[in-house]
């Protein structure tokens, strides 16, 4: 039976913490935690910065989501907020590649997350991964599934500097030996590059990869595979392994995976207006094939994922509308001036 992809108050007269709320893919979980019933506190390091401010635009926030100043690394901020929650969603994360910013936050922050709500005594843990924990295996051949079972290769992460695939690993590693040595339940979402609508007014690193093929700044495509997931599907993924009694374990939350020469042509068709590179870059090497995945335990809780042509849409729409991608004839308008 497909799983209530609407709103329902399924949690109401329940309160759960949400760490890094103001991030992408936090405010979509805020958002409809808030239109199911339940009572949210989300975690931010600076409550009062604008970059924040779209949480209280948010429906059933004035009466039902109170913000909190925690960092990852200050236990007793994190304590606090999460003291007297029923669930724990853990989302807040560096998203660099820069060992020293990633590493230490994401795995010691994970850990800090993980003894604050034991000490809580919440019902459950949700912690957002990556599929950065999950693929990074040279050694993995081109017939195999990647599913949950699949972890990513420690030493390859280090050896080609993938900082944040490894920081995600350790934290995510942490987060299941934290959680054995403290009986705290735990289910973790492993999604893919996430797409689609910002409500945040920043944009964020995997709105990046889609924004510089509009922007003229991207020549050439990458001979590369990616797999894609839609943002409010990455939130109800957290919100149905959180209200499923029975759910445990890992989730990968993936749509499709392409290669980049499919997004910029879905791209160009949907938006034939804006420079979008038409050249493969050549490395050489033989046009890569996308990878075999499963997201079969998601979809068996009923999540329907939305198709990665609307995910595609839905993101250079919002951008379009928050003001980040000007309109194209604003573009040649800018470059005819700059070049006169
Ligand atoms: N977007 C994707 O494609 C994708 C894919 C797979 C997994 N993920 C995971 O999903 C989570 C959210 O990512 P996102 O894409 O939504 O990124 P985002 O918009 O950059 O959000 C990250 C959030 O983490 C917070 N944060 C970073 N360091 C912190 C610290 N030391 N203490 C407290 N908060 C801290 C940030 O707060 P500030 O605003 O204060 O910096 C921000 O709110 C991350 O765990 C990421 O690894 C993302």
């Amino acid at each position: 039976m497909p799983a209530d992809q609407s709103s329902s108050l399924s949690g109401h007269g329940q309160t759960v913490c949400v760490t890094g709320a103001g991030g992408f893919i936090a405010s979509w979980i805020v958002k409809l935690l808030l239109e199911r019933g339940y009572n949210v506190r989300g975690t931010l390091r600076n409550p009062d910065d604008p970059k924040n401010a779209h949480l209280r635009e948010l429906e059933g926030a004035t009466e039902r989501l109170s913000l909190r100043k925690a960092d990852l690394l200050d236990f007793e901020s994190l304590k606090e907020a999460i003291n007297g929650c029923d669930g724990v969603f853990h989302t807040a994360s560096p998203v660099t590649d820069d060992p020293e910013q990633m590493v230490e936050p994401a795995v010691n922050g994970t850990k800090n997350v993980i003894v604050a709500a034991s000490e809580a005594k919440v019902k459950r843990v949700v912690f957002t991964s990556s599929i950065g924990a999950v693929y990074m295996d040279p050694a993995r051949g081109p017939d195999v599934v990647v599913d949950e079972s699949c972890w990513s290769d420690l030493e390859f992460c280090k050896n080609t500097k993938n900082w944040y695939c490894y920081g995600k690993a350790v934290a995510e590693q942490a987060a299941w030996d934290e959680a054995k040595e403290k009986g705290v339940d735990l289910v973790v979402v492993n999604p893919v590059l996430v797409l689609g609508p910002l409500l945040q007014p920043t944009i964020n690193a995997s709105i990046v990869h889609i924004l510089k093929y509009l922007t003229g700044s991207a020549k050439t495509y990458a001979n590369s595979v990616q797999a894609y997931v839609h943002v409010k599907d990455v939130a109800l993924a957290h919100i149905l392994v959180y209200e499923t009694p029975s759910a445990s374990g890992r989730y990968l939350c993936a749509e499709s995976v392409l290669h980049r020469g499919d997004v910029v042509e879905i791209l160009a068709k949907f938006f034939p207006e804006y420079p979008i590179p038409t050249k493969l870059k050549d490395d050489g090497k033989p046009r890569a094939i996308p990878y075999k995945f499963s997201n079969q335990k998601l979809q068996d809780l009923g999540l329907e994922f939305t198709p990665v042509k609307q995910s595609l849409y839905d993101t250079v729409k919002s951008l379009q509308d928050k003001g980040h991608l000007k309109p194209p004839a604003r573009q040649e308008e800018d470059s005819i001036k700059i070049q006169s």
